[in-house]
């Protein structure tokens, strides 16, 4: 209606006509700008940093604050919308940041408050929001709170905690822990402390004793928390272990699994596997993320107008159990759960895609979903989705399954570059105490977490000192530097991408349709928006040369010409869509027209 009778104006050239539209089109892109800000993180790129490991600026061998501000260019030009930061607060580092002494001030060895500051009002030029880490499920052992639980029964900080007597506690010895729940990082999740002789639990490490979740005064803590980084102008939250928050009270054992010759299931770190469902995703999980949105959702912030954005880390069972942590309209929780049912098949397996991308498409009542292939917890792709021989090309798969399909796309550092995963070769080296623990099986998180390969000057640019963890030989191959000028490099292929994903029209909205359903070689769907121009991608599974029609299940004709977006190193442009040949694990994306 709008634009018809704009144009009718234009051509009758009236003055009164004239004042109409110079109103209505300022209304109108007012409002489409409030719109746009609002939504901001519907298809966004979100670009995970691990601070410690991005860029030194002062030659300690970790990476810190002033590193990051330093490439707020280089994410602009990427297309990165948003950088969420692993945790940068003061912290003994014994999970490199994941256990919090102080959550309102930065950690020395990243930098200061200051620092903190600039980075966000340089961000904020660069049209790029600071997300946080929030860790609540757990704190240090040597946040004041808990030094202050542990000292007494009746401190008033006791009741924070997660406090239980032991079973046949004497005199002389603790006994044994209340039951047999294991941490995630190896042992018995309760840990005896002779002070004031009681069991304390803890998910993770001995030394990230869990916040008690039943009391409102956590609750409040941690609403004031999140007011003070709101306060700073951050972009919203990543919650981290969220699904941890509450235990069963009936502190009722967990159940073990057996295999199939009925002996129990053993883990990397030599206990039984159990089923964990005393420990992971109780109900009240929900309560706590509905109070913490509705405070969120009472900020605003003069430098970022529109919604700060809550992402969870939600690996959860089923499609079911992510669809409950959007909430409801009445009663939201997050904006963006984490999709890892899609991103952590970890084998490219055509149909388990395919099922995936459909459950994200249609079972989570329209939502966005946050898709995410990678982090600083997991091996990097060439670890889970590589053969060994034609990584890279799997890894465009990859990315294109990442950027091309409706949602927000969550990536970590380096990923762009193609960067590996090195893990230590002898357990002298290993950093990451899960590997300490879990060695020779479970190596841990050090071979995701190396220093970001900038250059091949030494230390490939990171840093001036003594990297915390090696720099990894592939940096003389894989660094920014080269392929920012080479446009069949890894960096090139996630830049047109997401240009793609941020331009053009369908890319940016339309639904996902999958296309081909019984081609268990190749994935294709279409992205498909009212008024735009179809898309089609098909990216090739296997090792082999493919051809596909994607006429063939009658959503698109076989005479529908296709214009090329983006193909794949070694690809050749199809004529039509009833004939697209794909290379080994070659990538097509074209526009129908
Ligand atoms: C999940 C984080 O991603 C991981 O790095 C950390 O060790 C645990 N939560 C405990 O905070």
């Amino acid at each position: 209606m709008h634009l018809k009778r704009i144009a009718m104006c234009a051509l009758a050239l009236s003055l009164t006509c004239g004042g109409m539209i110079a109103s209505a089109q300022s209304t109108e892109s007012q409002a489409q700008k409030a719109a746009r800000e609002r939504n901001w993180w519907k298809n966004a790129v979100i670009y995970e940093i691990y601070p410690r490991s991005f860029q030194d600026t002062n030659g300690d061998g970790i990476g810190d604050l002033n590193g990051i501000t330093e490439h707020l260019d280089y994410l602009q030009k990427l297309g990165v919308d948003a950088i969420w930061l692993t945790p940068v607060y003061p912290s003994p580092q014994v999970d490199f940041g994941y256990d919090i002494s102080d959550y309102r001030a930065i950690d020395p060895q990243y930098g200061t408050m200051a620092d903190f500051n600039r980075l966000v009002k340089e961000a904020g030029r660069h049209h790029i929001r600071v997300i946080m880490d929030m860790v609540m499920n757990h704190t240090s052992d040597q946040h004041p709170w808990f030094l202050q639980s542990r000292s007494s029964r009746t401190n008033p900080y006791r009741n924070w905690y997660v406090w239980h007597d032991g079973k046949g506690e004497t005199a002389t010895s603790p006994g044994q822990p209340p039951n047999n729940w294991e941490s995630d990082f190896g042992h018995s999740a309760w840990q005896w402390d002779p002070k004031t002789r009681q069991y304390y639990y803890h998910a993770f490490y001995i030394q990230q004793p869990d916040l008690n979740w039943n009391n409102a005064a956590v609750h409040q803590a941690f609403k004031d928390i999140i007011s003070f980084w709101l306060e700073r102008g951050v972009g919203g939250f990543r919650f981290d272990a969220i699904t941890n928050l509450f235990e069963d009270p009936s502190l009722a054992d967990e159940t073990v699994i057996k295999g199939k010759d009925g002996k129990p299931l053993i883990n990397a770190f030599g206990d039984p596997v159990l089923d964990d469902s005393k420990t992971n995703n109780l109900p009240g999980v929900h309560t706590v993320m509905q109070e913490m949105r509705a405070h969120m959702d009472t900020f605003d912030s003069a430098s970022f107008p529109g919604t700060r954005v809550l992402i969870g880390e939600t690996y959860l069972r089923n499609i079911g159990e992510l669809r409950k942590m959007y909430g409801t309209p009445a009663h939201p929780e997050f904006e963006l759960p984490m999709d890892t049912q899609l991103g952590f098949i970890n084998k490219l397996d055509v149909a388990a895609f395919r099922a995936k991308l459909t459950d994200a498409e249609t079972k989570i009542g329209r939502n966005t979903p946050l898709l995410v292939f990678d982090n600083h917890d997991n091996p990097r792709l060439d670890l889970r989705y590589g053969d060994g021989v034609h990584n890279l090309a799997i890894q465009r798969v990859i990315s294109t399954v990442l950027f091309a399909s409706r949602g927000t796309a969550l990536f970590y550092y380096g990923d762009e570059i193609g960067m590996k995963t090195t893990p230590p070769t002898r357990k002298a080296d290993v950093k990451d105490p899960i590997g300490i623990t879990g060695w020779p099986k479970q190596k841990g998180r050090d071979g995701e977490r190396t220093p970001m390969q900038w250059n091949t000057s030494a230390n490939a640019g990171f840093t001036s000192g003594k990297p915390w963890l090696p720099v990894p030989p592939t940096a003389a191959t894989m660094n920014v530097q080269d392929e920012q000028h080479d446009p069949t490099s890894m960096l090139a292929w996630y830049r047109e991408l997401i240009q793609l994903k941020k331009t053009n029209p369908a890319m940016q909205h339309g639904d996902n349709v999958m296309l081909d359903i019984s081609n268990d070689k190749v994935l294709s769907w279409m992205r498909q928006a009212p008024g735009a121009p179809a898309v089609v991608v098909s990216a090739n599974f296997t090792a082999q040369p493919q051809t596909v029609n994607l006429a063939a299940d009658g959503h698109l004709s076989a005479h529908a010409h296709l214009h090329k977006l983006l193909i794949s190193p070694g690809g050749s442009e199809p004529q039509s869509v009833d004939r697209i040949e794909l290379a080994p694990f070659g990538v097509y994306v074209g526009e129908v027209q």
